[in-house]
C-alpha cells in the first residue's frame, strides 16, 4: 500500500467510539494516556454516529470547563449525548445544572447556601451518627459470614444522608429562612420567607429526585465508597496509616477523587460560536466532552498519576474529580463530609475487613460505565 493511501485512510477514518472501555476493574481507559501524549484534543465518535471533541490534558479541561463561548444547555444542537436515554432527557425541564449565564448563577445560588461548607460543617454529627448506625447495625449482626458491603453500607450512607436532607430539620428551616431573609434584603416577611423556603425545598427535591431516578448504581458518592474500600485493601501500608491515624481520611479521600473518577462523563458542552483549543478548529455546535477522568491522571500535574499515594505531596494543583469552574459540583463540601466519615470510622470499627473473593473477581460495572462495583462480600 503507498504511503499516500495510507495517509488517505488515516485522515478519513472513522474517529474511535466512544466511551472508551475500562481494560479491567477500575482501570481508566488506555486510549487516555495515548491521547494525552499525542492527540490531546481529538475526535471521538457517539453512539448515534455522531462526532464530538474529546479533550484529556488537564489544562485543556480547565478551559473548556471556564469558557462561556460554551453551553451546558443540553436542547442545543450538538449537544454530546451519550446514549439514547440521555438525548431523551435532555427533552426534560432543565434544571441549573443545564444552564448558562446569567440563569445558571440566579438559579444556583438559590440552593448554593445549603451545601456551603459552614452549613455542612452543621451537618457532619448527623452524617457520622449515620455511618456509625450503619457499622454498629452490621457489628451486631456479625460479620463471620459473608455479608455484601454494597447493601449494608456504601448504598445506604448516600442515600440516608440525602433523605436526611429532604426530612429537613427546623434548625435547617430557620437558617434557610435567614438565607431568604438576606438574599431579598431583608425586607422580606416572614411569610413571604416561608414560601420562598417551600420553594427552595421542592427545588433541591427536583434536584435530588432527577439524580437518584437514574439506576441506583450511579449514585455517585456510593461509587467512591466501594472504590476507597477496595483501595485501601490493596494498598495495606496506607491502610495501616489511616488505622493508625484516622485524620488522615481528608487526604485519603482527596488522592481517592483524584485517582477513581467517579463522575466521568458529566463534563460536557458544545461550542456557541468557532473556537481553536491547541491548534484544532472547533465549530459552533460541536460538542465537547472535558474528560475529567484523563486530567486526573496528567502527568504534567500529576507526578506518577497512576499510582495511588494519599501522601503524595500536593501544591496548588486541582483534581477536577468534581469538575471546574461555575459549574463545579454544588454538593462537593457534602459528598467530600459523608467520604472523610467513612474513612475515618470504617476500619476503626471494623479493624479485620476482608474480601470475600480475590481482587480479580470483585463484580464491577459495565467497562464503559462510570466504574462502580455491583456486590461487594466482605467478612469482618
Ligand atoms: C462523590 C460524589 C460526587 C462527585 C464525584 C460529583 C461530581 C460532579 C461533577 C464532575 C460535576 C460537574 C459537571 C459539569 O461541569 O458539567 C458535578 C456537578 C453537580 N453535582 Fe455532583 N458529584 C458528587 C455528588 C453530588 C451529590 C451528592 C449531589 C446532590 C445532592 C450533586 C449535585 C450536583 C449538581 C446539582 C451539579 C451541577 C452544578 C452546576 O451545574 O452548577 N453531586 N458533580
Amino acid at each position: 500500500m503507498s504511503t499516500t493511501t495510507v495517509a488517505t485512510m488515516l485522515s478519513t477514518s472513522t474517529p474511535p467510539r466512544f466511551p472508551f472501555a475500562r481494560p479491567a476493574a477500575a482501570e481508566p481507559p488506555a486510549e487516555y494516556a495515548r491521547l494525552r501524549a499525542t492527540d490531546p484534543v481529538s475526535k471521538v465518535e457517539l453512539w448515534d454516529g455522531s462526532h464530538a471533541w474529546l479533550v484529556v490534558k488537564h489544562s485543556d479541561v480547565c478551559s473548556v470547563l471556564t469558557d462561556e463561548r460554551l453551553s451546558k444547555q443540553r436542547t442545543r444542537h450538538g449537544f454530546p449525548e451519550l446514549d439514547a436515554g440521555g438525548k431523551a432527557a435532555a427533552k426534560n425541564k432543565a434544571t441549573f445544572v443545564d444552564m448558562d449565564p446569567p440563569q445558571h448563577m440566579q438559579q444556583r445560588s438559590m440552593v448554593e447556601p445549603f451545601f456551603a461548607p459552614d452549613h455542612i460543617d452543621t451537618m457532619r454529627p448527623h452524617i457520622q451518627n449515620t455511618v456509625d448506625s450503619l457499622l454498629d447495625a452490621m457489628l451486631r449482626e456479625g460479620g463471620k459470614k459473608p455479608v455484601d458491603l454494597v447493601e449494608k453500607f456504601s448504598l445506604p450512607v448516600p442515600s440516608y444522608i440525602i433523605y436526611g436532607i429532604l426530612g429537613v430539620p427546623f434548625k435547617d428551616l430557620e437558617y434557610l429562612t435567614q438565607c431568604n431573609a438576606i438574599r431579598s434584603n431583608g425586607s422580606a416577611t416572614a411569610t413571604e420567607a416561608a414560601g420562598a423556603n417551600k420553594q427552595l425545598l421542592d427545588y433541591i427535591g427536583n434536584l435530588v429526585d432527577q439524580r437518584l431516578a437514574k439506576p441506583k448504581d450511579d449514585l455517585i458518592s456510593k461509587l467512591v465508597v466501594e472504590q476507597g474500600i477496595v483501595t485501601l485493601l490493596q494498598h495495606p501500608d496506607q491502610l495501616n496509616d489511616l488505622k493508625a491515624d484516622p485524620s488522615l481520611a481528608k487526604v485519603f479521600v482527596e488522592e481517592l477523587c483524584r485517582f477513581h473518577t467517579a463522575s466521568a462523563m458529566a463534563t460536557r458542552r458544545v461550542a456557541k460560536v468557532n473556537i481553536t483549543l491547541r491548534g484544532k478548529a472547533i465549530k459552533a455546535g460541536e460538542g465537547i466532552i472535558a474528560s475529567n477522568q484523563s486530567a486526573n491522571r496528567d502527568e504534567e500535574v500529576f507526578p506518577d498519576p497512576d499510582t495511588f499515594n494519599m501522601h503524595r505531596i500536593r501544591g496548588s494543583e486541582q483534581a477536577l474529580g468534581y469538575g471546574y469552574g461555575s459549574h463545579r459540583c454544588v454538593a462537593e463540601w457534602l459528598a467530600r463530609a459523608e467520604l472523610e466519615a467513612v474513612f475515618g470510622t470504617l476500619f476503626q470499627k471494623l479493624p479485620n475487613l476482608k474480601l470475600v473473593t480475590p481482587f480479580s473477581e470483585v463484580k464491577y460495572s459495565a467497562p464503559t460505565q462510570n466504574v462502580g462495583i455491583t456486590e461487594l462480600p466482605i467478612v469482618f
